[in-house]
């Protein structure tokens, strides 16, 4: 079991290469994609953390990997104290109940031949979580007034919601187990502006009430800072910086993570103007041949010589602040 000061989840050295075609001469060369590199990080029991990064960063892997969707090239996970990178079965199944993934397109995500009912209740009848048709028509009536959706709502089909009712459907679901750790992968990216912060809202009751964990993944940081206590930054495959939320958004010390927050509008006019907008040029790099040295240094205004040869490690520069640049 869990100790005391023993994280919710760790993870340790993750690392996931998806296969990535052929080439060269007769296609005699394999190519392997890079999509997660060496990525550590914790998460406590009632904690958020922010995973923030571009488009391909590895965001979605890593996710993924830890509800162990995605088969592991090396490095390991501990869930409540017990290591699951191996596991399998009927653990496996167990441990899934515990862990669940909320997704970004709530169009897409649920199933639109079955009600809202049969979708929040499928998990429990699926785990053999409730026993016979009242106690399970209770249960669903219970999550539906949980995310805040009338009890009518269970007899409809999704085609009748608004995006974010639906993705308040999703977040229904995943809590019919009552997991204790949730990977919310964009949960709010495909709404509707205005109606973001009211399903950021409601996951941050849900958790005060239910004290749930989040890894909380999204492209840009406007998205995570009210919800996450700490926020970890990834580039091309890797964490490049760890932090808690105010020293991300104020002392940010990665020159990614001080390009991404440029873009952040602030609410503050003058603090606005004074802050100079960081444009990123070049491309991002290629996941199958990833750039040597600082996968940033590619784009990186900074970069010098040994950038370009050495990798600069994730290193704690104040405490609980890691960073992974040589310049930093
Ligand atoms: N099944 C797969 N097979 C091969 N390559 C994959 C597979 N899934 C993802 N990739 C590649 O791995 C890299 C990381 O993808 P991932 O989806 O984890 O990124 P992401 O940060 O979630 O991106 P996005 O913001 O677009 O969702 C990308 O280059 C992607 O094209
Ligand atoms: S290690 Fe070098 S290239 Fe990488 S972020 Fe730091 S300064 Fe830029
Ligand atoms: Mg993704």
């Amino acid at each position: 079991m869990r100790g005391a000061t023993e994280p919710l989840l760790r993870v340790e050295g993750l690392t996931v290469n998806y296969p990535g075609g052929r080439a060269g001469w007769l296609g005699r060369e394999r190519l392997l994609v890079h999509a997660v590199d060496d990525v550590s990080f914790t998460i406590s029991q009632g904690e958020t953390l922010g995973l923030v990064g571009e488009t391909g960063s590895g965001k979605t892997t890593t996710g993924r990997a830890v509800l162990r969707r995605v088969p592991l090239t090396s490095g390991r996970i501990w869930f409540d104290g017990h290591d699951i990178t191996e596991i399998g079965g009927r653990e496996l199944r167990r441990l899934r109940a515990r862990m669940q993934l909320v997704f970004q397109d709530p169009y897409a995500s649920l199933n639109p031949r079955m009600t809202v009912g049969d979708i929040v209740a499928e998990p429990l009848v699926v785990h053999h979580a409730v026993q016979g048709r009242h106690e399970l028509r209770e249960r669903v009536r219970e999550l539906l007034r949980l995310v805040g959706l009338p009890p009518d709502a269970a007899s409809r089909y999704p085609m009748a919601f608004s995006g974010g009712q639906r993705q308040r459907i999703g977040i229904a679901r995943a809590l019919a187990l009552r997991p204790d750790l949730v990977v919310a992968d964009e949960p709010v990216s495909a709404l509707d502006v205005s109606i973001r912060a009211q399903v950021v809202n409601l996951m941050q009751d849900l958790q005060e009430q239910l004290g749930l964990a989040y890894l909380f993944i999204a492209h840009d940081l406007a998205v995570v800072r009210h919800i996450s206590h700490r926020v970890a930054i990834m580039y091309a495959g890797r964490i490049v910086e760890l932090a808690g939320r105010d020293d991300i958004y104020e002392r940010p010390l990665h020159p990614y993570t001080r390009a991404l927050l440029s873009a952040v509008p602030i609410p503050d006019p003058a603090t606005q103007r004074e802050r100079r907008r960081v444009v990123l040029r070049g491309e991002i790099p290629s996941p199958i041949r990833p750039p040597a040295g600082c996968r940033f240094h590619t784009r990186c205004p900074l970069a010098e010589a040994r950038c370009r040869v050495e990798r600069p490690p994730l290193v704690e520069r104040h405490p609980g602040h890691r960073v992974a640049c040589w310049l930093a």
